[in-house]
C-alpha cells in the first residue's frame, strides 16, 4: 500500500493511492458493480466516465455458487472483467438491510483475499442512528475485535477497517483511534447510509470530524455508502478521499436524476438542466418515451457523468486552492447542507481544520456568503494577529475598508501621519477583520474579494473580532487631516515604512519577535524596478529573505534561517530529521515524511521551516508540505521541500 499527498486544500487532499492493480488519484469515486446485473460494465465505465476503481460485493459473489467458483478460479478481476483496482465489501450492509445473515467474519475476509480483491472490507457491525449509546458501543467494540482478528488473514490484500459508533462523536473518535493502532490499510466511515437518506448532514459532518480526529492521517478515508455528489465537496474538505456510488443505479431505477443540488424525478423535469452526453443527445420528452429499460440505462449514465464531473471539479478546486468556495457554493444550493455548515463555525472545529489549511493559495479568497468569514484560513489570520503581531503604539487610527492594497489607496493619509511622526498604529476595518496597514499585501488580506455590502451576520462577527483586537487601545477614526491634531508626536525617529512592513510580515509568518532575529543589523531592501514591490532583503549584506509578489509572504533564505535558528529555541520552526536522512539532506535532497523524527506542532502546510538533526544542528531550510501529525504518520511523500542546505 502506498498513499502519498500530491496537493492539498482545506483538510482535503489529492493523493496517489497504489494497489497491485495500479495507481488511482484521490478524491475518487467507485461505482458499485453488482456482478449479477452489470447494467454498465466496469470496462465501459472506464471508457465513458474515466472510472479508475470500482467496488463490488463479496457476499453476493460468495453466496452464488457459479460466481463463487469463477471468482475463486479466475479471480475477481476476471469475474467482472476489469483490470484496475477493485474494492470488495463484506456483507455488512446486506446484514443491516435484511437482518441477520449467516456469515463468518473471518471467512468473508479470507474469501476476499482468495479472489484477489485489492481492498477487502472487514465484516463490521453496522451502527444505526437510532441506537442507544450502549448499543452503539457494543457494535463498535465487536467491529474493533473483528478488525483485529481480520488483520491476521489479510495476506497481501489491503484491509479496509470501518469506523462505526452510530451518531456518537466520542465513540467514533475512540473507534478511529483504536483502528489506527492495528494493521489496517484503509478506513471507511460506515453506518452513514440512513443519515444520507434522511439528509441528516449535520450528523454526517459530526461523524466525519470525530472519525478524522481519531484516524491515522496517512491512510485513505472512504465515506461508505454516500454516493450523492451533493455531499462530495464538503466531505472532501473534511478529509474524505473515496466515495462509492450505488446511488447512480438506485436512483435510475426510480427514474430520478442526480444533480449537484439534489435529485429530480424525470417526470418533474420540463427540460434537462444538464449538458452531459446523455442530456445532450436526448431531450426530456425523448427520455420519457423510451422503453423503461433504456431509460434506466440512460439515467444511470447521466448520474455517473454528473458524479464524476463533481469529483473532477473538486480536484480542480484543490489545486486552485479554492475548495472552500466550492463547498460554500454547493451548501448554498441545499438547505440541509447549509445547516450542516453551521457546525464549522465553532472554535473547536476551526482549530482542528486549521491544522490542515495551507498558509498560502494560488487563488484569491472569494466571498460567497456568511460562511466565508468562518474559513479556517481566516481563523488562522486572526489567531496569528493576536499571538504574533505586535503593535507599536497605544493609539490606533482606523480607516474604513477601501481598495486593495490599502497602503496605496490611503497613500496620502499615511504619508501625512508619517510626516507628522504621530504616535499611532494604522488599522483598516476590513471585511476580513482588522488589517494593520503594513500587512496589506500579505495573503489573504490583499488577495481577497468581497462585495461592498456583506451580510449582517459576517459584519457582526467581524465587529467582534475587531473589538477584541483593539481592546485596551485608544481608537480614533480617520475623518480628515485635522484628526491628527490631537495625536502626540513621537520623539523617536519615524521608522521606515518598509521596515515596519517586513517586520510585521515576518512576525506573522515565522512567529512573535522573528523580526528581532532577522533584522538586527544593517538592512538593505531591494525592490522590483517594475512594480516597486519589495523583492529581496539583506541584513549586514547577507540575503535573509525574498518576498513573493503573489502572496506577499517571505521565502526564507539559508542566512535568514540561521538567524531564526539562533533566536528561536527548539522545537520552534524545526523539523527534526532521522539520522539516516542527514547525508541526503546535506546533499540538497528534500525531507521525506518517513524520515521525520519530530516537528514543531505550530508548523502548517506551506509554512517555512528549519530542518535540523536530532542534536538540533541546522541542516537546511525549506517549506513544509505537511503538519506535524502527518509528518509523523506518513510512510510516503515529501514532508519538507528543502530550498537551501547548510554548507559547513
Ligand atoms: N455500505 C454502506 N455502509 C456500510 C458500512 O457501514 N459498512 C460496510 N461494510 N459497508 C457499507
Ligand atoms: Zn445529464
Amino acid at each position: 500500500m502506498k498513499f502519498e499527498i500530491k496537493d492539498r486544500d482545506a483538510a482535503g487532499r489529492i493523493c496517489k493511492y497504489t494497489t497491485k492493480h495500479g495507481t488511482v488519484t484521490t478524491p475518487n469515486l467507485m461505482p458499485v458493480i453488482n456482478p449479477n446485473k452489470m447494467i454498465i460494465s466496469p470496462k465501459e465505465m472506464k471508457k465513458l466516465f474515466g472510472t479508475e476503481i470500482v467496488i463490488t460485493n463479496s457476499y453476493i459473489i460468495k453466496k452464488d455458487e457459479k460466481l463463487r467458483e469463477k471468482a475463486l478460479k479466475k479471480g475477481i478481476h476476471s469475474l467482472i472483467d476489469f483490470d484496475g483496482p477493485i474494492m470488495t465489501d463484506s456483507g455488512t450492509f446486506q446484514s443491516y438491510v435484511y437482518g441477520d445473515i449467516k456469515l463468518d467474519p473471518i471467512e468473508i475476509v479470507e474469501f476476499q483475499r482468495d479472489v484477489g480483491s485489492d481492498i477487502g472490507t472487514i465484516l463490521d457491525v453496522f451502527g444505526t442512528p437510532d441506537q442507544t449509546k450502549k448499543e452503539a458501543e457494543q457494535g463498535m467494540k465487536e467491529t474493533l475485535s473483528r478488525a483485529k482478528q481480520s488483520t491476521k488473514s489479510k495476506g497481501e490484500m489491503n484491509l479496509a477497517c470501518t469506523v462505526q459508533g452510530s451518531i456518537y462523536p466520542d465513540l467514533r473518535e475512540k473507534c478511529a483511534k483504536s483502528l489506527s493502532k492495528i494493521d489496517a490499510d484503509f478506513y471507511p466511515i460506515g453506518g452513514v447510509v440512513p443519515l444520507m437518506e434522511n439528509q441528516r448532514y449535520s450528523d454526517l459532518v459530526r461523524i466525519i470530524l470525530a472519525s478524522k480526529k481519531g484516524l491515522d492521517p496517512s491512510k485513505p478515508v472512504h465515506l461508505f455508502g454516500a454516493g450523492h455528489p451533493l455531499i462530495f465537496p464538503l466531505a472532501v474538505a473534511l478529509g474524505c478521499d473515496f466515495f462509492d456510488s450505488s446511488a447512480y443505479i438506485k436512483y435510475a431505477n426510480d427514474e430520478r436524476l442526480i444533480f449537484y443540488w439534489g435529485t429530480e424525478k424525470l417526470q418533474d423535469l420540463s427540460d434537462l438542466p444538464c449538458s452531459c452526453p446523455v442530456c445532450s443527445k436526448y431531450n426530456e420528452s425523448e427520455l420519457k418515451k423510451m422503453p423503461k429499460k433504456d431509460r434506466v440505462l440512460q439515467i444511470a449514465k447521466h448520474n455517473l457523468f454528473v458524479s464524476f464531473e463533481e469529483i473532477r471539479k473538486i480536484r480542480n478546486a484543490i489545486s486552485n486552492g479554492n475548495l472552500w468556495e466550492l463547498v460554500e457554493r454547493r451548501a448554498n444550493s441545499n438547505p440541509y447542507l447549509l445547516e450542516a455548515m453551521n457546525l464549522l463555525r465553532s472554535k473547536d472545529v476551526k482549530d482542528f481544520l486549521e491544522q490542515f489549511e495551507p498558509v498560502s493559495k494560488n487563488k484569491a479568497l472569494f466571498y460567497t456568503g456568511p460562511n466565508s468569514i468562518h474559513r479556517p484560513i481566516v481563523h488562522r489570520c486572526h489567531k496569528r494577529l493576536s499571538d504574533r503581531y505586535q503593535t507599536s503604539f497605544d493609539t490606533t487610527i482606523v480607516f474604513p475598508d477601501g481598495e486593495k492594497p490599502y497602503s496605496t489607496y490611503y497613500y496620502d493619509q499615511i504619508k501625512e501621519i508619517r510626516r507628522k511622526n504621530c504616535e499611532t498604529n494604522i488599522l483598516i476595518d476590513s471585511a476580513l477583520g482588522p488589517v494593520p496597514v503594513e500587512l496589506d499585501e500579505m495573503y489573504p488580506f490583499a488577495q481577497s474579494v468581497f462585495p461592498e455590502i456583506i451580510d449582517k451576520e459576517s459584519e457582526e462577527k467581524i465587529t467582534k473580532i475587531f473589538d477584541n483586537f483593539t481592546k485596551g487601545k485608544k481608537i480614533i477614526c480617520w475623518e480628515s487631516k485635522n484628526t491628527l491634531d490631537t495625536l502626540k508626536q513621537s520623539k523617536k525617529e519615524c521608522l521606515d515604512f518598509d521596515i515596519v512592513r517586513i517586520s510585521a510580515v515576518s512576525d506573522m509568518q515565522f512567529g512573535k519577535n522573528a523580526s528581532k532575529a532577522l533584522f538586527n543589523g544593517e538592512i538593505k531592501i531591494v525592490k522590483s524596478k517594475k512594480t516597486g514591490k519589495i523583492r529581496n532583503i539583506y541584513c549586514d549584506d547577507k540575503h535573509v529573505l525574498s518576498m513573493r509578489a503573489g502572496d506577499g509572504l517571505f521565502t526564507l533564505k539559508i542566512e535568514g534561517g540561521k538567524l531564526l535558528y539562533k533566536y528561536f529555541k527548539t522545537p520552534k520552526m524545526r523539523v527534526m530529521a532521522e539520522e539516516d536522512a542527514v547525508p541526503f539532506i546535506k546533499d540538497g535532497k528534500s525531507v521525506f515524511a518517513k524520515f521525520v523524527k519530530d516537528c514543531d506542532p505550530d508548523l502548517r502546510p506551506m509554512d517555512e521551516c528549519l530542518v535540523v538533526d536530532k542534536k538540533d544542528n541546522l541542516l537546511a531550510i525549506g517549506r513544509c508540505i505537511m503538519n506535524r501529525k502527518e509528518m509523523l504518520s506518513f510512510e510516503y511523500g515529501m514532508a519538507v521541500k528543502t530550498r537551501e542546505h547548510f554548507k559547513d
